[in-house]
């Protein structure tokens, strides 16, 4: 069954095939390979190229990076705040697309970007991964604290418009192109929690 499960080094494979099925298309939920440094708040920068991720270190640097992006302590650009970022994998525990839950909202997320971003590689698709994704991350919020959260996407987005209504998510207003939900977090049917692999 499709589960949610911390960025980890064993998925180096088909996360590269993944990357490249997506043909340079936005990997939403992925969280991005290049970020500027920010003196401001000591923040030393990092980037990542599909060429250099061939490389397993390279790679486990950037799971490195992703696993530390959801703590509070770890330096990030201004602006940003913690993130919570998940790899689906499907019932082979094959990498099949991102997901990531954003701590808070700023006044951009509020507008435009919501808590939650997420993509599924072209060949996964239709198969419920990102509606199984969306359910377990939303237990993850609700431990977390929040009690709902703001879903997002684009007004001629049909598929990821059903996976947000299907979550239970209810429409409260468009803006900039951008249908906004609020979407309830439902407490973990599990006796500890969301288990993460
Ligand atoms: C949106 C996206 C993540 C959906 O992934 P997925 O794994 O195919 O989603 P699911 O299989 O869970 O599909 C959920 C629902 O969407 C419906 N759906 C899928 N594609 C659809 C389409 N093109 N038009 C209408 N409905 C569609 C499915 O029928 C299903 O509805 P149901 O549960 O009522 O049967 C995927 O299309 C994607 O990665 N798109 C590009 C990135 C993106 O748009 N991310 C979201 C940004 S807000």
């Amino acid at each position: 069954m499709t589960h949610v499960v911390r960025p980890d080094r064993r998925y180096h494979p088909a996360y590269l095939e993944a990357v490249d099925e997506m043909a340079g298309a936005h990997r939403d939920g992925d969280g991005e390979w290049e970020q500027s440094p920010d003196d401001a708040t000591g923040f030393a920068g990092y980037r990542f190229t599909r060429e250099g991720l061939e490389d397993p270190a390279e790679f486990a640097r950037l799971v490195r990076t992703r696993r530390a992006e959801e703590l509070p302590e770890t330096p990030r650009p201004s602006g940003r705040v913690p993130c919570t970022y998940l790899w689906i994998v499907d019932e082979e525990d094959q990498y099949v697309g991102s997901i990531s839950l954003r701590h808070e909202l700023t006044d951009f997320l509020l507008e435009q970007g919501g808590h939650i971003g997420y993509y599924v590689r072209p060949s996964a698709r239709q198969q419920g991964h990102a509606g199984t994704a969306l359910r377990q991350t939303l237990e993850m919020a609700h431990e977390m604290g929040l009690e709902r959260v703001l879903i997002t996407c684009d007004e001629d987005n049909a598929a990821s418009r059903a996976v947000i209504e299907g979550a239970g998510g209810e429409y409260e207003d468009s803006r900039a192109g951008k249908r906004r939900y609020w979407v309830p977090t439902p407490p973990s049917d599990q006796p500890f929690g969301v288990r993460l692999v």
